[in-house]
């Protein structure tokens, strides 16, 4: 079988994740390239998951011009995934991008649009959708066992990012809402087809209005009502002031039953760490005292089922599954400039797609 060759954008955090998933499917897949503008970081990244045969890039303009791949993926800082996603469309390649697909709604358009007119696949790496256990609950609720679902309660939440990109709206395109938000609003809108009807939203408003990131310039709290078509309800929320650890937690309520997820801190494992141990979950301070460390967390928060699947799309040439496609990622940033909208102008918002 031939591989499908991969070139990697960006060599910290995300690309981490992605990078474990590939390794796991190494019979599909071959890593051909990797760019970073900081080297160091390529040679870490690839030693770390055994990648070799790469060429490594410190400019994505020569990456993408040189490196014969058939995949980018797209594992940087949010304000560059317009530049980089139209470039590599251009160049005749499928891409991955992750979230949020831009930092502006319309350049998030314009990748939908440009890759539309060139006949390329845009893959919107939503990993909630591959998380097991929101699968396994997904399931139970679609089996029809518990009833119509009636109301969900989604939410990400942390004590905020690492990235000194997320700091300023310029570079992010938002605040907690557009960076940890966009895993529950994008997870809602794929389960009911983009059918929203109406929402209302409020946050914390940015930089000295911010509960606690005060030198933030986007918001460190928000949350939004959203009612769908179909008469479900759902409130959504993220937030930067959530310590211990990050929160990914899902509720559905229906009517003759509920599932309730808690992806970080539901592990078999528990320990009690008088020293400390070296790592427990995403974005725990401390480790001390009783911990829940995460099994295998990339694996569980979704990322390898994430790969693989826009692995095996590519190989077929097809599109990603609803949720997974620029087309969503574009539903996804709509709706969450919409929840910026209402908030800021203390408004209920009707889907204007769906008026009249
Ligand atoms: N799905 C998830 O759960 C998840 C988790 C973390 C991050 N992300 C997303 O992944 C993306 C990357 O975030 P991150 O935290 O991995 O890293 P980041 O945003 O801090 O930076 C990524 C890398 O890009 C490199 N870079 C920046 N400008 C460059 C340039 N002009 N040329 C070459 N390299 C350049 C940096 O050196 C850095 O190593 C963001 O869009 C973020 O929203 C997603």
């Amino acid at each position: 079988m031939k591989k499908l060759r991969v070139l990697l954008i960006g060599a910290a955090f995300s690309a981490d994740l992605h990078s474990d998933a590939y390794a796991r499917i190494r019979d599909k897949v071959e890593i051909v390239g990797i760019c970073d503008k900081k080297l160091d970081q390529v040679e870490a990244l690839a030693n770390r998951y055994g990648f070799t045969g790469y060429t490594a890039y410190d400019n994505y303009d020569d990456a993408i011009a040189q490196c014969d791949c058939d995949l980018v993926d797209i594992c940087m800082p949010n304000f560059l995934h317009h530049d980089v996603a139209i470039k590599a469309l251009n160049a005749g390649k499928n891409i991955i991008s992750e979230k949020p697909l831009a930092t502006t709604v319309e350049d998030a358009q314009d990748i939908v649009d440009t890759a539309d007119r060139l006949g390329k696949h845009v893959y919107y790496a939503e990993d909630w959708l591959f998380a097991p256990a929101f699968r396994k609950a997904l399931a139970i609720v679609e089996s029809g066992q518990l009833g119509r679902p009636l109301y969900v309660r989604a939410r990400e939440c942390h004590c905020g990012s690492h990235s000194p990109f997320a700091q300023s709206i310029k570079f992010c395109g938002g605040g907690c809402m557009v960076h940890l938000g966009v895993h529950p609003v994008c997870f809602m809108l794929s389960r009911k087809n983009n059918q929203w009807t109406e929402l209302t939203a409020m946050t914390s408003g940015g930089g000295e209005n911010n509960m606690v990131h005060q030198k933030m310039e986007g918001e460190d709290w928000a949350g939004a009502f959203i009612r769908f078509a179909d008469g479900t309800y759902a409130t959504l929320e993220a937030n930067y002031v959530t310590t211990g650890g990050m929160e990914d937690i899902l509720d559905i309520y229906c009517e003759k039953g509920c599932v309730h997820v808690d992806l970080s801190f539901s592990g078999p494992v528990k320990t009690y760490s008088i020293d400390g141990l070296d790592y427990t979950v995403e974005k725990a301070e401390i480790t001390t005292g009783w911990s829940t460390p995460a099994v295998d967390e990339k694996y569980n928060l979704g990322y390898c089922g994430e790969i693989n699947h826009f692995v095996e799309c590519a190989m077929a040439d097809k599109d990603a599954d609803v949720g997974l496609r620029g087309v969503d990622g574009l539903e996804t940033l709509k709706v969450i400039n919409l929840i910026y909208k209402s908030a800021k102008e203390g408004i209920h918002i009707k889907n204007p797609a769906l008026e009249g």
